[in-house]
C-alpha cells in the first residue's frame, strides 16, 4: 500500500482523490469505493475489463507474458515437480506441504470420498440422457442438503470439513453421473489409489472387472487436474465469491460455480473444440474452417483459441501441448485423425495475421480436449473434469473471501437506460394508448 493518489476531474472540476494501492507484482488499483458518495457518478465496466473485484493472495497471472503462478509458485514447476493434493494444499493453505502435512492431507481427502449413499437416488431421478454438467449442477447444491455439520460459514473447522468434503467428493460425483448415463453401476472410490487413478477407477472400472492403466495416463491427468485448479477471478470464480458473499452455504456457492463453469466461453470450450474438429472431419477442410472464424458476418469462433487475459501462449497449453504427445505416443495414438486436424489448425492459426494480430493463440482448451479423448474419457465429461479440477480453486478463493474483513455482499449497480416513470393504464385502455403512443 502507498500513499499515492488519482484525481478525478469532472466537467472540468477536480471531483474526487483516489487511494491507489500497489500490488505486489501486476497492476496497482485506484480504489473508487467512495466515488458514487463523493460525486454522485458510478464506474462502468461491463465485462469487469479494467476491475479488480478482491484482493488475493492465491494465483497470479501476467496475461501479456503467458505467466501463471499459484501462491508464487510457476506452473510449469508445479506440473513437471508436484502432484494435485500438494498442490490442493498449496492453494488453500498457501504453503506446499512437508512430508508430515502432506500425509495427513492425503489420508483427510482420501477418507471424505464417499458419498451419502441417499445421493444415489438424486441420480436416478435424473434422464440416462442428461450432461453430466446438468447433473452435476444439481447433485454438488445438493450436498448441502446431506453435509448439515458443515454449513456454518462461520465456523472455521466446518470451513475446513466442507472444503476438504468437495474437493475429495468430486471425482465420485462426475464418475457416477457417467456411470448413470451409460447405465452402469456407480463404483465406489477405492482408498488405495491416488486421487487422478481413482477417478479414473471410478469411470471405467466395473464391479466384473478392474482398471489398469498405465503409471503414464495417471500422472498426464494429474497434470491437467493441477493446471486447472485455478485461475484467481474467472467467470466461475467470481460467481462463487459472488454467491458467497450473501452468505450462501459453499456446497450451494461451488454448484452456482459449475453452472458459469459450463458455458462454452469458459470451460465448456474443452467439449467445443471436439466437436468443432469433429465438423471439420478432414485437414483438407482446415482452411475454410480458419475463413469462416476470420469472417466477421459469421458468428463462428476458432474454439480453444484466444483467451480474455492471456495475450501470449497461455502457459498451460505449453505444458499441454508436450504432454498430449506423450498421452499419444504411450496409447499408439498418432494418427488419430482429429488430431491432425487439430496441428494443421494450430499451424495455420500461428500464422494467420488475423489471429497473429488479435494475439489469438491456442488455450488449454485446444489441448486438454484432444488428450481427454485420447484417454477413452467421452466428451460430455469434458468440463466436468475441469470442475473437478477448479473446485480447489473455488473453495481456497472462497474461504479466502469470507476470511477478509473487508468483505461485502457484492452488490453491482447499473446504467440505468429504461424507461423513465410512467403513469400505470389499466387494461381496457392500453390498446388506445398505443396507438396514441405509435402515431
Ligand atoms: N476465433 C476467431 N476470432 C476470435 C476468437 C476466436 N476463437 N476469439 C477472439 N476473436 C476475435 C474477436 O472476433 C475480436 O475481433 P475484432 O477485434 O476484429 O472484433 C477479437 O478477436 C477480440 O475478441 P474478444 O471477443 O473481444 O475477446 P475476449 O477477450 O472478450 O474473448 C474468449 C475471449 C471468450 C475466450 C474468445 O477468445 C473466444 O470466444 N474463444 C473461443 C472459446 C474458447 O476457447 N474459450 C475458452 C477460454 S479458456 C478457458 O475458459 C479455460
Amino acid at each position: 500500500m502507498t500513499h499515492r493518489t488519482a484525481t478525478l476531474t469532472i466537467d472540468g472540476k477536480p471531483s474526487i482523490e483516489m487511494p491507489i494501492y500497489d500490488a505486489s507484482e501486476g497492476p496497482s488499483v485506484i480504489d473508487i469505493s467512495k466515488l458514487y458518495g463523493q460525486t454522485g457518478y458510478f464506474s462502468y465496466d461491463p465485462g469487469f475489463l479494467s476491475t479488480a473485484s478482491c484482493e488475493s493472495k492465491i494465483t497470479y497471472i501476467d496475461g501479456d507474458k503467458g505467466i501463471l503462478r499459484y501462491r508464487g509458485y510457476d506452473i510449469a514447476d508445479l506440473a513437471e515437480k508436484s502432484n494435485f493434493l500438494e498442490v490442493c494444499h498449496l492453494l488453500l493453505y498457501g504453503e506446499l506441504p512437508d512430508q508430515k502435512e502432506r500425509d495427513q492431507f492425503e489420508h483427510d481427502i482420501t477418507y471424505h470420498t464417499m458419498v451419502h449413499e441417499q445421493l444415489q437416488f438424486l441420480y436416478r431421478g435424473f434422464p440416462r440422457r442428461a450432461h453430466p454438467m446438468a447433473i452435476m449442477v444439481g447433485a454438488v447444491a445438493s450436498l448441502s442438503a446431506f453435509y448439515h455439520d458443515s454449513l456454518n460459514i462461520y465456523d472455521e473447522k466446518q470451513r475446513e470439513l466442507s472444503a476438504l468434503r468437495m474437493i475429495a467428493k468430486m471425482p465420485t460425483l462426475a464418475a457416477m453421473a457417467y456411470k448413470y448415463s451409460i447405465g452402469q453401476p456407480f463404483i465406489y472410490p477405492n482408498n488405495e489409489l491416488s486421487f487422478a487413478e481413482n477417478f479414473l477407477h471410478m469411470m471405467f472400472a466395473t464391479p466384473c472387472e478392474k482398471y489398469k492403466v498405465s503409471p503414464k495416463i495417471v500422472s498426464a491427468m494429474d497434470k491437467l487436474l493441477i493446471l486447472h485448479a485455478d485461475h484467481e477471478q474467472n467467470a466461475s470464480t467470481s460467481t462463487v465469491r459472488l454467491a458467497g458473499s450473501s452468505g450462501a452455504n459453499p456446497f450451494a456457492c461451488i454448484g452456482a460455480g459449475i453452472a458459469s463453469l459450463w458455458g462454452p466461453a469458459h470451460g465448456g470450450a474443452n467439449e467445443a473444440v471436439i466437436s468443432m474438429l469433429e465438423e471439420i472431419g478432414d485437414v483438407s477442410k482446415v482452411s475454410e474452417c480458419i475463413k469462416r472464424a476470420k469472417d466477421k458476418n459469421d458468428p463462428f469462433r476458432l474454439m480453444g483459441f484466444g483467451h480474455r487475459v492471456y495475450k501470449n501462449y497461455d502457459p498451460r497449453a505449453s505444458v499441454l501441448k508436450e504432454s498430449c504427445h506423450e498421452v499419444l505416443d504411450e496409447l499408439g495414438m498418432h494418427n488419430e485423425p482429429l488430431l491432425k486436424i487439430a496441428l494443421e489448425l494450430e499451424r495455420i492459426a500461428l500464422e494467420d495475421d488475423y489471429f497473429v494480430q488479435r494475439k489469438l493463440y491456442p488455450n488449454v482448451d485446444f489441448y486438454s480436449g484432444i488428450i481427454y479423448r485420447a484417454m477413452g474419457i467421452p466428451t460430455q465429461i469434458y468440463t466436468v473434469l475441469f470442475a473437478i479440477a477448479r473446485t480447489v480453486g473455488w473453495v481456497a478463493q472462497w474461504r479466502e473471501m469470507i476470511e477478509d474483513p473487508q468483505t461485502k455482499i457484492g452488490r453491482p449497480r447499473q446504467l440505468f437506460t429504461g424507461s423513465a416513470s410512467r403513469e400505470f393504464v389499466p387494461v381496457e385502455k392500453r390498446g388506445a394508448a398505443k396507438a396514441r403512443s405509435a402515431a
